[in-house]
């Protein structure tokens, strides 16, 4: 592969963002659980790029915090003069680099790998100075119009703001990819001006600029690429599109064997893994880095934020696990809250109302009804009884609380922490416990009862 093959991006990622009203640059709002711009970035290595410059603006160093671990170099455009002049301040990054660019707009992130491999392929089988993607909408509102001579040849494009009412009716529009030589590119591009209604260098000049220097600029057409060239300008369209990736990626589990009761209201981000013969059911929410293994049963309204589920767990409807691990065979819910680093061990239960911080739970243990356990290490094989909890605060610090492996823990009783209920140990129903539990021992921890005979005679 000769040099003049070597292909290179640009991502312009400087705007305001205006019509967000957001505090936060428009290319770090989230799709699916991602930075819109990192869709961009994650395509770059199937196109095997050489190298990835993003234009940086308005909040660049929030951008490029972001984007740290990405391999991308960053250049900034101070003042936010159009696409056209960011690409200008990209030229001294560019001096010297020989091959193709492909320039891509920073809220495009539906764009799939196959239409950008298409435009680079055109560019390097006919050796065309520019290659444009259009794309004919039914509803062009808002793009760049496409003008084509007689012949059919592309002579010039037309940013909405400046059509006269006969352009506008044009369906063919700048889908917004577009790959340059990059030779020609630097060569020609100081010659675009801003004389237009917006006062801005529209890159989309480019088409003019390097006719009239005897350049060629080619099209390509990507079938069913209206979706994918998708432009988020506001929260609408933010929303928009997060249907439309939900879709796909909700489409793309139930092809590798997920079943989703129904997938419209199923929201999984993209960032998460699930295994075959998993069934998950309306409303749950997955975000982030959860990893849901074979087998599983997600109920609904289930909320899982970077949870581990082994082969196998039930996660029963209306439960929330964040940050926390399930293993195999472990029931947990209805109504269950587990977060804070809380493991679950194999072959568990964690029944209604029962919430988990920073707690281990031993395998076969159980958990059923109503209770606290925080900053608890809890063995296998341990009977927790309902509205049993942990007092793990004592109103300034935390402590632990450690249950062996066998205990009994009656109904509503107390743990104070710091505390051990040795192996085996049985803790009396309604017990406050503030000392250690021996092994195998009874801890009794209450007032004991007594009855008095004929007290509602007596009155
Ligand atoms: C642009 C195209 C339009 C096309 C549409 C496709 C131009 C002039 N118009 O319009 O033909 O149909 O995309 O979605 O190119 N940016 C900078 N610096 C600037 C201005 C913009 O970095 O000075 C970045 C923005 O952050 C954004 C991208 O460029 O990510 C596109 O800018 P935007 O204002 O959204 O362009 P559109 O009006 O959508
Ligand atoms: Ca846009």
């Amino acid at each position: 592969m000769g040099s003049t093959r070597s292909r290179y991006a640009l991502i312009l990622a400087a705007g305001k963002g205006t019509r967000f009203k957001s505090e936060k640059p428009k290319v770090l709002h989230e799709i699916c659980g991602k930075p819109m711009i990192c869709y961009l970035l994650d395509r770059l290595p199937e196109l095997q790029v050489e190298k990835a410059i993003i234009v940086v603006g308005q909040g660049a160093e929030e951008v490029q915090n972001a984007l740290q671990g990405y391999p991308v170099e960053f250049v900034r455009q101070e003042q936010q003069l159009g696409t056209g002049h960011a690409v200008m301040s990209a030229v001294p990054a560019l001096n010297g680099l020989d091959g193709n660019l492909i320039v891509l707009y920073g809220d495009t992130p539906l764009i799939q790998t196959s239409a950008l491999e298409e435009l680079f392929v055109k560019q390097e089988t006919t050796g065309a100075d520019e290659v444009l993607l259009t794309v004919q909408l039914d509803n062009p509102t808002g793009y760049g119009r496409i003008l084509r001579d007689s012949a059919g040849q592309i002579f010039d494009i037309i940013e909405e703001k400046e059509t006269t009412e006969e352009q506008r009716r044009i369906l063919e529009v700048n889908a917004g990819f577009v790959c340059f030589g990059i030779k020609a590119l630097v060569g020609t591009i100081s010659q675009l001006s801003n004389e237009n209604v917006a006062g801005e260098y529209y890159l989309t000049d480019m088409v003019k600029v390097l006719r009239r220097n005897g350049r060629r600029v080619e099209t390509v057409q990507v079938e069913a690429a209206d979706e994918e060239i998708f432009g988020i300008n506001d929260r609408r369209q933010l929303a928009a599109a997060a249907v439309k990736l939900r879709s796909r990626i909700n489409t793309r589990w139930m092809e590798e064997g997920v079943t989703l009761i129904d997938p419209n209201s199923t929201v999984i981000d993209s960032t998460v893994e699930i295994g075959p013969d998993t069934m998950i059911h309306p409303g749950a929410i997955i975000e982030g880095k959860t990893k849901i293994g074979k087998d599983c049963r997600i109920g609904a309204y289930v909320h899982l934020a970077n949870a581990q589920l082994a082969d196998g767990a039930t996660v029963d409807s209306f439960s929330v696990i964040r940050n926390s691990r399930v293993q195999s065979g472990a029931v947990v819910g209805p109504f269950a809250h587990l977060r804070g680093e809380t493991e679950v061990g194999a072959s568990v239960r964690i029944g209604s109302f029962v919430e988990l911080k920073k707690t281990v739970v031993g395998s076969q243990s159980i958990a059923a009804h109503l209770s606290y356990l925080g900053d608890a290490t809890i063995g296998e094989g341990v009977n927790v009884g309902a509205g049993a909890i942990t007092c793990n605060f004592d109103g300034a610090k935390k402590h632990d609380t450690i249950i062996e492996d066998g205990a009994f823990i009656g109904s509503d009783s107390q743990l104070v922490a710091p505390v051990r209920v040795g192996k085996n140990a049985v803790v009396a129903a309604g017990s406050t416990v503030t000392e250690d539990v021996p092994e195998e021992a009874l801890a009794i921890a209450r007032s004991r009862q007594t009855n008095k005979a004929g007290w509602t005679k007596k009155g």
